[in-house]
């Protein structure tokens, strides 16, 4: 068990998405709201599920006031790169509350969200952010750039990519059949195997 990203006991709660209620949901969409209102428009009723079901995302979170004010999912892929199937594991929607920001909350959900993928089975972790917020998640998470990854959405021609979307690729190398094969994932293109239109 990895200690070195530990976050205090209590404040980060964790969830699979899946089976988070009514309440919660709703919550965590009007969070997503309230951090990027252009992207993530006002939620109505019902809230539609903030992940895809199929990616088994978990949920951490801090509530404060009554509110989730700070929120990181993981999800969880299966690739197949160089012949071999890989899972990989991925942050996202990480979000805080502007009222909230610049206190630390969203550093210690990347943390947690970022403990479970390394203490996990899975293969990868990988994801792509904003290029201005690369030291946040290396602080926060130990997250690399890996400048010579390009990941796409999938194989049709108008499928998403990193490049096109003008993000860094952040990867870790978390099994040891992963890093047996770093060679073949430190300088490649990566088909993330995911349906249109999704990205991670
Ligand atoms: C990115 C975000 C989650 C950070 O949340 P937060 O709770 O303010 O983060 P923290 O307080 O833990 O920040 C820790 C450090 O990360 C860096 N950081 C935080 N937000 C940053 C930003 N928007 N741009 C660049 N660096 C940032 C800072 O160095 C900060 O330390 P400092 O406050 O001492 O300068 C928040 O700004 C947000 O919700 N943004 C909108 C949604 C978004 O862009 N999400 C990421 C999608 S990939």
């Amino acid at each position: 068990m990895r200690t070195d990203l530990a976050a205090p006991v209590g404040l980060v709660s964790a969830l699979p998405y899946n089976r988070a209620g009514a309440a919660l949901r709703r919550e965590i969409a009007w969070l997503q709201h309230r951090a990027d209102p252009a992207v993530s428009p006002a939620p109505r009723e019902p809230i539609p599920p903030e992940h895809d079901p199929a990616f088994e995302a978990l949920s951490f979170y801090i509530i404060a006031d009554q509110r989730v004010v700070s929120y990181a999912a993981v999800v969880y892929i299966t690739i197949r790169h160089a012949g071999e199937p890989l899972t990989a594991a991925g942050l996202s929607c990480v979000a805080t509350d502007p009222a909230y920001r610049r206190h630390g909350l969203g550093s210690l959900v990347v943390a947690a969200a970022t403990r479970s993928i390394l203490d996990s089975t899975v293969d990868l972790g990988l994801f792509t952010c904003d290029p201005p917020l690369t030291p946040f998640y290396e602080r926060a998470g130990g997250w690399q750039v890996v400048p010579d990854v390009v990941l796409l959405g999938n194989q049709r021609p108008d499928a998403l990519t990193s490049v096109g979307l003008g993000k860094a690729v952040l990867m870790r190398l978390v099994s040891n059949r992963a890093q047996r094969m770093a060679p073949a994932l430190e300088h490649a293109v990566i088909d993330l195997n995911l349906p249109p239109g999704q990205f991670v």
